[in-house]
């Protein structure tokens, strides 16, 4: 993700973002939780786990956006902020999950997201004035982080990030 220039959005926007980058990385996490649930089970349930709290962070933000601004959130078109989220696209689900070094592709994939995620909350964080949005923001950048360790330790497990 390109770093956005946070001084150009309001605060409205942001937290339409934040619900974006939620719905994204729950939808990533899903797919990859589907592909690996035969070939390695435990990984496919910790990314299905992850993929539920996604679900929630998204609707705790749903729910903040309705209690500031009223109504549901019309998500924010990529042409007025580009480079937000990086579209992921799986080309062969089923030659993807067969090749071994594939596993750790895909926590590669899914430690890079969650690295995208805190960093956009620490930058909502900082860009915020407001004291509630402020500790909401720092909040899930803390529980993104949470997540990278997650999927640092699975890493780790296979090799790391490194081994062939
Ligand atoms: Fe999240
Ligand atoms: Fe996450």
């Amino acid at each position: 993700m390109s770093r956005m220039n946070f001084s150009e959005l309001t605060p409205e926007e942001v937290l339409m973002l934040a619900i974006d980058v939620e719905a994204s990385n729950g939808t990533r996490l899903r797919t990859f939780a589907e592909l690996f649930a035969d070939y390695t089970p435990d990984v496919a349930k910790l990314f299905a786990e992850m993929a539920d709290e996604e679900d929630e962070h998204k609707g705790q933000l749903e729910a903040t956006y309705e209690r500031r601004f009223g109504g549901v959130p019309q998500k924010v078109s990529e042409e007025d902020v580009p480079n937000v989220i990086e579209a992921f696209e799986l080309d062969d689900g089923e030659q993807f999950v067969f090749n071994a070094m594939n596993l750790r592709r895909a926590l590669q994939i899914v430690l890079a997201v969650e690295y995208q995620a805190e960093s956009f909350y620490w930058d909502a964080c900082s860009s915020t004035v407001d004291p509630e949005m402020r500790e909401l923001y720092r909040q899930l950048a803390e529980f993104e982080n949470g997540h990278m360790t997650w999927i640092e330790r699975r890493l780790e497990g296979i090799g790391g990030w490194y081994k062939h």
